[in-house]
């Protein structure tokens, strides 16, 4: 009886928050994925700044490895892409349209011989591997390897641990490595009256409405902050790369969540942020 409930319960809320759905795939979508990385370009220069010979880790491509070709055309040895879920739709013609589009606007120093090599070995391939219904936090070393590079985009807003998945990155990171993740800290399309209004949810009805369904984990950029340090992550660089319009951290702020009402203003402010951080060159 009381389950019956439970679902009913869980229904009616998930009812009254709306879900959008994106078209990740296609030529149009060729755009973003040329965005991803050459935001990690940007974000990693002065600090690695070629990706010859890299072993590099995506983190949640979702449905298509254009970013991991990227990386194997720029110079990358191997890229492997792991993912919470198996979103992959190879052999698609809309991939295959992305993957044309890409090839023909690949930025200035990608090799397109070689983009080209990886793709027909066939993506995914022996040098653009794909791991699905592997989340991060389970991810270790002793099954994939070590890794000169972890990168992701709108991906650790998703991962229910980010504590547990944060330090099964630094695991996986060799000595002095580095990871450049860009966040997505909106709401994701649930309750569109607001931008912020999904912080006005307690948790437990977050949970109920979204918990299993990879919805937002709601972490402000101070958490980042803290968990980053916390896991032992040097030179540390969260730079606040969006922002909420200040009148609507203003209209938020007095019917927030128990959880955020301590929140400052960066942490309500913030809606993308961009990651960047080392495993210690000395670390043990
Ligand atoms: C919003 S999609 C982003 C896809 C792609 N990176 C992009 O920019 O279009 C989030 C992806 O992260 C994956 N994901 C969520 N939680 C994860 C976790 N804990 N470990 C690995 N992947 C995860 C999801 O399955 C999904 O493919």
């Amino acid at each position: 009886m009381g389950t019956v409930w439970y679902r009913r319960l869980r229904r009616w809320l998930r009812a009254r928050a709306s879900t959008g759905t994106g078209d990740l795939v296609g030529a149009r979508y060729a755009g973003h994925v040329l965005d991803n990385f050459t935001t990690y370009q940007r974000l990693l220069r002065g600090r690695l700044d070629h990706f010859d010979g890299l072993r590099v880790l995506e983190l949640g491509p979702g449905e298509h490895l254009g970013v991991g070709l990227l990386c194997m055309a720029a110079g990358a040895r191997e890229v492997l892409a792991i993912d919470a879920c198996d979103e992959l739709r190879a052999r698609t013609t809309a991939i295959t349209e992305m993957y044309m589009a890409l090839a023909a606007a690949l930025p200035a120093g990608l090799s397109r011989e070689r983009f080209d090599q990886v793709r027909v070995a066939g993506a995914p391939g022996p040098l653009l591997r794909y791991l699905p219904n592997l989340p991060i936090e389970a991810a270790r070393a002793e099954r994939i390897g070590h890794f000169d590079l972890i990168v992701s985009t709108s991906v650790l807003e998703h991962v229910a641990d980010l504590r547990a998945g944060l330090h099964a990155m630094y695991d996986l990171l060799n000595p002095g490595g580095w990871m450049a993740h860009c966040v997505d800290l909106g709401s994701h399309d649930r309750y569109e009256r607001s931008p912020l209004a999904f912080l006005q949810t307690p948790t437990w009805v977050w949970q109920l409405q979204f918990g299993n369904l990879g919805g937002p984990n709601r972490l402000r950029v101070g958490n980042y902050r803290r968990l980053l340090a916390d896991c032992g992550f040097a030179e540390v660089c969260v730079s606040i790369e969006q922002t909420f319009p200040e009148a609507e951290v203003r209209r938020a702020r007095p019917l927030l969540a128990p959880e955020f009402v301590a929140a400052d203003d960066d942490d309500l402010r913030a809606a993308v942020i961009f990651v960047c951080a080392r495993r210690p060159p000395n670390a043990p």
